[in-house]
C-alpha cells in the first residue's frame, strides 16, 4: 500500500501545507504571507491584521518617505506587542545606495527582523549589513550561540535577521543562495558597519535562507511561469546546498498567480515551501488605496490585466502588470514608451499627437509637466537636472515619466477626474479569486479581510488536496 493510500483524507490540514520549519522560524500558523505593495498599499493595517491572525504581512515600504516608514514600523510594533510576526519590504536602490542603507539602519534601529528583499540584480552592501547584523557580534556571543545549538556547530547558528529574497531569475537566485561577496563583507567591516566576528561568520550562510520565486504577478514582473521557474530554482538550490555545505536548508517559496486553493495546491506540487499573495490583497478593507480602485478591482476576471512600461525603469523597458478593464492607462503608457523609443525629442513627435497627449493623457501642457518635473529634480536629484535638461531625449523621458507618477497618485487618491488614467498594479490572480468568491459574502471587497482570505485559501487548499488524493488513491485500489 502506498503512503498516500494509507493516509486518511482528514489527516491533511492547512498547517501541513508547506514547510513546518518556515512556520517555526517566522512564528506563523501557516506557511503563508502577504507580499509588499508600494506606497503603503500593503498598509500598516494590513500588516497588523496578518500579524494578529498568526500570519505575516510585509509592509509596502517602496515610495514611502523615511519618516512615514519609521512611524508605520513603530505603529506596527505597538500593535503587535505580543511577539507576532511582521516584515518590511527592502528594495534595491542602484541609483542611491545610501538611501537603501538608510532603510536598513531604520530596520536595525527598530529591530525589524524580517525583510522581503526585491528588485535586486546584485547583492548590495545594505542587504549584507542587514543579514550579518543579526549574527553574534562578539566572540562571547558566538560561544554562547554555538553552545545553544544541538550540534555545537557554527553552521547551525542562525542570523536573527532573515531575508526573504523575491526574484524571478535563476542567476539572481544564485547570488542570494550563496554567501555574501567577500569584497562587500570586507568593506562593511572596514567602515565599521559589522564586527570582526560577524565578518568571520559571513561565509557560513547564504544571503537569504528563503528565496521567493515570483512568477507572472501584479506590479513589476518578468512574466515567469511557475512550472518552469520553481523546479529549476529548486535544482539550483540543491546544487548550491551541496557546494557550500550549509547546515540549514534554503527554502523556496512561490508568489505570482496565487488567488485560489487550486493555485496553492499546484505550487505545493511544484515544491513550494511557502506561499505569498499580492494582487488579491489590494482589493480588501485593509489595503491602503482608494475605494474607487477597490470598486474597479472587485469584479475583474482573469483576462482583465495588461502589461505596461514601468515608470521607475522606463528607459530600460521593464514592465508592470496592471488593471486593463475600464481604463486607458495601459494603452497610453505603452504608446508613450513607443514614442520614446522612436523619437529623439518631444518636438520630433507629430504635432497632432503632441496635442492629443497634452489634452487627453496629461490634461496639461508639456511645459507645465516639465516645470513640475524640474522643480522635483532640483529638490531630490539636483545633480541630474542639468544633464536631463541638456538632452532632448532624456527630457522627453522625464516628461513621460511624470505620467506614471501622476497616474499612480490619481489611483491612490481616487481622483475620479483622471479615472481613465488610474495606474493600478494587478495580476490575473485577482480575476481567479473574484470568480472563486462569487456568490459568497466575499464577493464584495467590503467583506474581504486579508487574514480571512489567507484562512480560506489555506483551508480550501487542504481540502482540495485531500479530495484529489482520495480520488487518485481510490482509483488505484
Ligand atoms: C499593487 C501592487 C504593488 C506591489 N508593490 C510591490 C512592492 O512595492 N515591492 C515588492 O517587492 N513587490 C510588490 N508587489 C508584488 C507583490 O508583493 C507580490 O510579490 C505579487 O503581487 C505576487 O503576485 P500576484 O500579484 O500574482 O499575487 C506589488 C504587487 C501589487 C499587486
Amino acid at each position: 500500500m502506498s503512503q498516500a493510500s494509507s493516509m486518511s483524507a482528514s489527516q491533511i490540514s492547512a498547517k501541513d501545507l508547506g514547510s513546518a520549519a518556515f512556520c517555526r522560524d517566522y512564528g506563523l500558523k501557516y506557511a503563508y504571507a502577504t507580499g509588499a505593495m508600494y506606497k503603503g498599499i500593503a498598509s500598516k493595517e494590513l500588516v497588523i491584521a496578518m500579524g494578529k491572525a498568526g500570519l505575516m504581512g510585509f509592509l509596502g515600504a517602496g515610495g514611502l518617505k523615511l519618516d512615514r516608514l519609521e512611524q508605520d514600523i513603530i505603529d506596527i510594533k505597538n500593535a503587535l506587542n505580543q511577539g507576532q510576526s511582521f516584515g518590511v519590504n527592502l528594495l534595491c536602490d542602484h541609483e542611491n545606495p545610501s538611501a537603501e542603507m538608510a532603510i536598513v539602519d531604520l530596520f536595525l534601529k527598530h529591530d525589524v527582523k524580517f525583510a522581503d528583499a526585491a528588485a535586486y540584480t546584485q547583492i548590495t552592501p545594505a542587504i549584507v549589513k542587514f543579514r550579518l547584523s543579526g549574527l553574534p557580534a562578539t566572540q562571547d556571543e558566538l560561544d554562547l550561540a554555538i553552545s545553544n545549538t544541538q550540534q555545537k556547530d557554527v553552521g547551525n547558528i542562525v542570523s536573527s535577521n532573515r531575508v526573504i529574497a523575491k526574484l524571478s531569475r535563476p542567476e539572481i537566485a544564485q547570488q542570494f543562495m550563496s554567501p555574501p561577496p567577500q569584497k562587500i563583507v570586507d568593506a562593511l567591516l572596514q567602515e565599521g558597519h559589522i564586527t570582526a566576528t560577524q565578518a568571520a561568520l559571513s561565509q557560513h550562510f547564504p544571503v537569504a535562507q528563503d528565496v521567493l520565486v515570483e512568477s507572472d504577478s501584479g506590479g513589476h514582473t518578468d512574466a515567469g511561469i511557475a512550472s518552469v521557474l520553481l523546479p529549476s530554482i529548486r535544482a539550483l538550490r540543491d546544487r548550491l546546498m551541496q557546494e557550500y555545505g550549509y547546515s540549514n536548508p534554503i527554502r523556496i517559496g512561490a508568489a505570482g498567480g496565487i488567488g485560489t486553493p487550486e493555485a496553492i495546491v499546484s505550487m505545493l506540487m511544484l515544491g513550494a515551501d511557502f506561499f505569498v499573495t499580492g494582487s488579491i490583497n489590494q482589493c480588501t478593507v485593509e489595503a491602503g488605496t482608494s475605494d474607487q480602485v477597490k470598486d474597479l478591482l472587485q469584479d475583474i476576471d482573469a483576462q482583465d490585466t495588461a502589461y505596461a512600461p514601468a515608470g521607475d525603469m522606463f528607459e530600460m523597458g521593464a514592465q508592470v502588470q496592471v488593471l486593463r478593464k475600464g481604463l486607458l492607462f495601459a494603452n497610453r503608457a505603452n504608446k508613450l514608451y513607443e514614442l520614446y523609443q522612436n523619437h529623439k525629442s518631444i518636438e520630433d513627435i507629430d504635432p497632432k499627437l503632441q496635442r492629443q497627449i497634452q489634452d487627453k493623457y496629461f490634461q496639461r501642457s508639456f511645459d507645465e509637466v516639465w516645470q513640475e518635473t524640474a522643480t522635483y529634480l532640483a529638490r531630490v536629484k539636483p545633480n541630474e537636472l542639468a544633464a536631463i535638461e541638456a538632452s532632448p531625449k532624456k527630457k522627453m523621458a522625464a516628461i513621460f515619466k511624470w505620467y506614471f507618477v501622476h497616474s499612480t497618485r490619481s489611483a491612490l487618491s481616487g481622483n475620479t477626474e483622471q479615472r481613465a488614467d488610474f495606474q493600478i498594479h494587478c495580476g490575473p490572480a485577482l480575476g481567479a479569486f473574484n470568480q472563486w468568491v462569487k456568490g459568497t459574502k466575499m464577493q464584495s471587497w467590503r467583506h474581504r479581510h486579508v487574514a480571512d482570505i489567507a484562512e480560506a485559501l489555506m483551508q480550501g487548499a487542504a481540502q482540495l488536496l485531500e479530495q484529489k488524493l482520495t480520488e487518485i488513491t481510490g482509483k488505484s485500489s
